[in-house]
């Protein structure tokens, strides 16, 4: 026998012993109600987790029950069974958030489907719900989906690297794996969480102003130092200075990084005074710095330094089943902001997206269910609604997607092309070019770097 309960209200003797039969063939466990008022009395007592329900009932309509269980707040899908020459009602249902409907005479085959879907949907948002509390107990307000054993072991190291206050930690992973969500939560968690948090992107901001931001200025220290300014180590004090994209740093200000590590004060730039701070300082990098130190481009001790602990979150196509579960969570925050009732992807989808290699990682998929969810319309997610394999490759074997199936285009051709392409289209607008490219001002700015690509200014 399953775990699971379902309910059929229907007045007629024969339909529910004719479903009662088939669905207890799939193991359910069936109880049945011929009233409103019995059906009520069964929900209170057993919440079942699936309703199958009749439009016309003996002492009231399905859609009048539908609107009683909306007051108990029960939530559980609940299917309509509907004559043909009442679609109507099977709308009006669907609007009160019924999972779906079956026309009659029932095709116990297609109401299997259904229900099949129903079920996987509502374990789907148990599971996420289960996360969610077990995650609010350990992670506080921040959410990071996953299961799989790999985001287990992710989850564990969090923990402890939240409560040693003060080491040093290097974040590592491929682009969009999660590694700023994951270095808030290690803030959020930490005996320092209600001190400032700074966050730096080092590849957005050229070097003399990555210098200033960090160290701060005194006044006069060059042309545009109209005022004093203290940097982010100056503000961070007694909290935690989250430095993203580490390895592309210049050597020089590699040196003073070094300095602040290993003295714990520096210099405003064009300042002669120590400041000293007591700052935890997290580094996050999609680049192999190892490699990089080899090469001669990293310096290594400090690399030694910022890498005292050091946590990998996992690529996307490693955690499994996790790729449905994140995108189960995404059409569920998605369909709230775009007001969509998406109920869940298609037989095909889930293969299509377990299969793929996902080289952007969990924001490639959030961008994905976001657009399917923002530009359709339906119950569920189908292949031909998302873009996949649009910039990547599809196989998983492929060196981590960077070459496509489509022409021998190299990734970063492919790209660039798309940078372009937003950029030209919005006359060099890079905030609306951005948004094109869902992603923000400043990944479009190191993209712009990155791919040599100027402003039309310059
Ligand atoms: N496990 C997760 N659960 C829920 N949301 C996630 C998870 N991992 C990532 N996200 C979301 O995906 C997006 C990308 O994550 P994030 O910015 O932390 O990645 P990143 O590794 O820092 O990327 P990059 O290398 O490009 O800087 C964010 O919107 C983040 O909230
Ligand atoms: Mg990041």
């Amino acid at each position: 026998m399953r775990a699971e309960t379902i309910l059929v209200v229907d007045d007629e003797k024969l339909i529910r012993w004719s479903l009662k039969q088939s669905l207890q063939k799939e193991s359910f466990n069936v109880l049945e109600a011929e009233t409103v008022k019995a059906a009520l009395d069964r929900v209170s007592e057993f919440e079942p987790d699936l309703i199958i329900l009749d439009q016309r009932l003996p002492d009231g309509t399905g859609i009048e029950f539908i609107q009683k269980l909306r007051e108990i707040s029960f939530d559980n899908p609940i299917v309509m069974l509907s004559a043909v020459d009442t679609s109507n009602v099977a709308v009006q249902a669907m609007k009160l958030g019924a999972f779906d409907y079956v026309t009659k005479p029932v095709n116990i085959d297609e109401l299997k489907i259904v229900i099949e879907k129903a079920m996987e949907s509502i374990r789907l948002k148990r599971q996420i719900a289960f996360l969610r509390d077990e995650q609010k107990k350990q992670f506080g307000n921040f959410t990071i989906i996953g299961d799989s054993p790999v985001m287990k072991k992710l989850f564990n190291m969090i923990s402890k690297i939240a409560a040693s206050d003060s080491s040093t930690v290097l974040v590592t992973g491929e682009s969009g794996v999660g590694k700023e969500l994951v270095v808030r939560t290690i803030h959020a968690l930490s005996e320092r969480k209600d001190k400032c948090f700074m966050a730096v992107n080092c590849a957005s901001l050229t070097e003399s102003l990555i210098e200033s931001e960090l160290f701060g200025h005194q006044k006069g220290a060059f042309t545009d130092a109209k005022n004093l300014k203290k940097g982010m180590f100056e503000l961070a004090d007694g909290g935690t200075i989250f430095l993203d994209e580490i390895g592309d740093i210049s050597s020089s200000l590699q040196v003073k990084l070094l300095r602040v590590l290993d003295q714990k004060s520096f210099k405003r730039v064009g300042g002669t005074s120590e400041i000293s701070v007591d700052v935890r300082i997290i580094t996050a990098t999609n680049q192999p710095l190892e490699e990089k130190v080899e090469e001669g481009k990293f310096r290594a001790d400090l690399f030694y330094r910022l890498n005292v602990v050091h946590l990998y979150v996992p690529p996307l196509r490693e955690r499994g089943n996790d790729i449905l579960l994140l995108a189960h969570y995404f059409l569920q925050e998605f369909n709230k902001t775009f007001r969509k009732n998406f109920k869940g992807l298609s037989g095909e989808t889930k293969e299509l997206f377990l299969k793929y290699n996902w080289p952007g990682n969990v924001r490639e998929l959030k961008n994905v269910i976001e657009r399917a969810v923002l530009l359709d319309e339906g119950d569920y997610i189908f292949s031909h609604h998302v873009e996949l394999g649009h910039l990547h490759s599809l196989s998983k074997n492929e060196d981590a997607g960077y070459s496509t199936t489509n022409g021998n285009l190299t990734f970063s051709q492919i790209e660039r092309s798309a940078v372009l392409d937003a950029l030209t289209k919005t006359n060099f607008n890079q905030s609306q070019a951005a948004k094109l490219l869902q992603i923000s001002r400043d990944q479009l700015r190191y993209k712009m770097k990155k791919l040599g690509i100027k402003s039309k200014s310059i």
